[in-house]
């Protein structure tokens, strides 16, 4: 590694200009990023030479002081490494990328939800913030242009006519509901904004829907393994769980959910279509196609969770099920806490042909998310470069997620299975039959690292050998002797 930096600041040094432009770091991280995808889906398998930087400079047209940088990058995530006189490898430690775990199908479960306690207990656990943060839910607020929020809170709320902070508070401020339906308009969904109410995080968004369309006593069908908040809602308004498989790759398995439309009175559905969270799964366009069709067929109201739309790899943003909705049967809900502004607590829902009902239920229990919060965030879609932000966060997490899946095949046994989304933060671990999650968390937390384990995602408590581990903080040498130390633990059941 000395000798590849001494070779880089050699090239640095002879370059006619005096810093690094922002073309060139863009052009050798990208260049890293290409070789790093090449890694990531096997192309270029642990063991491999990576092109020569004489070859890779010629062959894809970059400088060979790019090539270096981008090298030395991906040496120093992990990825490659330099052999005396013989150039660059992928990494042999990570012998083979782990598998994909293969949840199988079965049958829906129907069932009772009270997963409270366990559910506080791990996350009472998880505060530590000196602990390697693998269990939280958030990635690092390092990630989030805050000081520049905070220039949009000072600059809104200077600007506020008195009159407004108590205006426009039932379905939120004007502003912001156009900025949020511009959004939808140019990924594809025409909304209209009487449509749009906002709410304080998608979790109000969510329990407001089901408020709306459910008794206790109804039966909700939801996946498996899900958001164990999902779980407590349903807890809290006393709805029973029907739990739908859910594929780590292709998302809930359609036939069930046939078959369970079928046989039972499923009053509401609540899926996440893109980057579910834990497995980060997500349908296809014509799978959610033929969701929504099923849905209609029935007249079963769908609440699509999709706080993590913002945050794909993929070069095109999935499409939510809302973009199929003719008639009003999706409450689409998002959120600003993972992609913008964690804390502000400001989310939505496109709630169809239940907007009006929402609205009145919100002004019954909440009124309004703060409104100084609204307004700042609707002066930072304007004006604060949400896309610039978000273009730099996504691959951010991409990078580190690409380092978490490299440690992984080094550290954990071989057996284990692993997921590997298309976006998102977390990836779901399937460690060997006899590993006990719920222990391995305790051992974990002795050592200073969190992890979210399976059974917190299950109303019947499933997944006791699996965990979500969170990839949304930089990458270091922290991070990777915790992995190591995980490692050891898992192979001592
Ligand atoms: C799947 C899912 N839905 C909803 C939420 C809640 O989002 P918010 O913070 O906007 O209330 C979270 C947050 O962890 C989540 O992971």
């Amino acid at each position: 590694m000395a000798l590849a930096r001494e070779i880089v600041n050699k090239f640095l040094d002879s370059d006619p200009s005096p810093s690094l432009s922002q073309d060139r770091m863009k052009r050798y991280e990208k260049f890293a990023d290409e070789i790093a995808e090449l890694i990531r889906t096997g192309v270029l398998a642990p063991g491999e030479r990576v092109p020569s930087v004489r070859h890779a400079s010629r062959t894809y047209g970059v400088s060979p002081s790019t090539v270096f940088q981008a090298y030395y990058l991906l040496e120093d995530r992990g990825l490659i490494q330099a052999r005396a006189r013989s150039g660059y490898f992928v990494r042999e430690h990570a012998k083979r990328p782990l598998h994909e775990p293969d949840i199988g199908t079965r049958a829906a479960e129907t069932t009772d939800v009270g997963v409270s306690e366990l559910v506080f207990s791990v996350l009472a656990s998880l505060r530590d913030p000196e602990t390697v943060p693998f269990g939280s839910a958030f990635p690092s607020p390092e990630l989030f242009p805050m000081a520049r929020l905070a220039r949009s809170m000072a600059q809104s709320v200077r600007d506020m006519p008195a009159r407004e902070v108590i205006a426009e508070m039932t379905a939120g401020n004007p502003d912001l509901r156009r900025q949020i339906a511009l959004r939808y308009m140019v990924s594809g969904v025409m909304l209209p904004m009487e449509e749009l109410v906002i709410t304080s995080g998608a979790m109000e968004a969510l329990n407001l829907c089901l408020q709306v369309v459910t008794t206790p006593g109804d039966l909700v069908a939801i996946e498996s393994p899900a958001f164990y908040a999902t779980l407590q809602v349903l807890e809290r308004l006393k709805l029973k769980a029907v739990e739908i498989p859910v594929h780590p790759r292709e998302g809930i398995d359609l036939d069930v959910l046939t078959d369970s439309l079928a046989r039972l009175p499923i009053k509401a559905c609540w899926f996440m279509s893109s980057l579910q969270n834990p497995l980060g799964a997500s349908m296809g366009t014509e799978k959610k196609q033929a969701l929504y069709a099923l849905l209609q067929q029935h007249q079963v109201p769908l609440i699509e969770d999709d706080v993590y739309a913002e945050l794909y790899f993929t070069k095109d943003p999935p499409k939510p099920v809302k973009s199929f909705d003719r008639d009003g049967l999706v409450m689409h809900c998002g959120s600003f806490s993972k992609s913008l502004a964690p804390g502000y607590r400001i989310g939505w829902v496109a709630g169809g042909r239940f907007a009006e009902q929402i609205s009145r239920l919100k002004l019954m229990t909440t009124i309004s998310p703060s409104v100084p919060a609204q307004a700042a965030i609707a002066d930072y879609l304007q004006h604060g470069g949400y896309d610039r932000h978000l273009r730099k966060l996504r691959h951010a997490l991409e990078m580190q997620q690409a380092a978490m899946l490299a440690s992984a095949a080094r550290h954990f046994p071989a057996s284990t299975r692993v997921t590997r989304p298309s976006g998102g933060y977390f990836l779901w671990f399937e460690f060997p039959e006899q590993v006990d999650s719920l222990q391995l968390l305790q051992l974990a937390l002795a050592q200073g690292i969190s992890l979210a384990p399976g059974p917190i995602f299950s109303a019947t408590q499933r997944f006791r050998n699996c965990a979500r581990l969170n990839h949304g903080h930089p990458w270091d040498a922290r991070s990777e002797r915790a992995m190591e130390l995980l490692g050891r633990m898992i192979r001592s059941f």
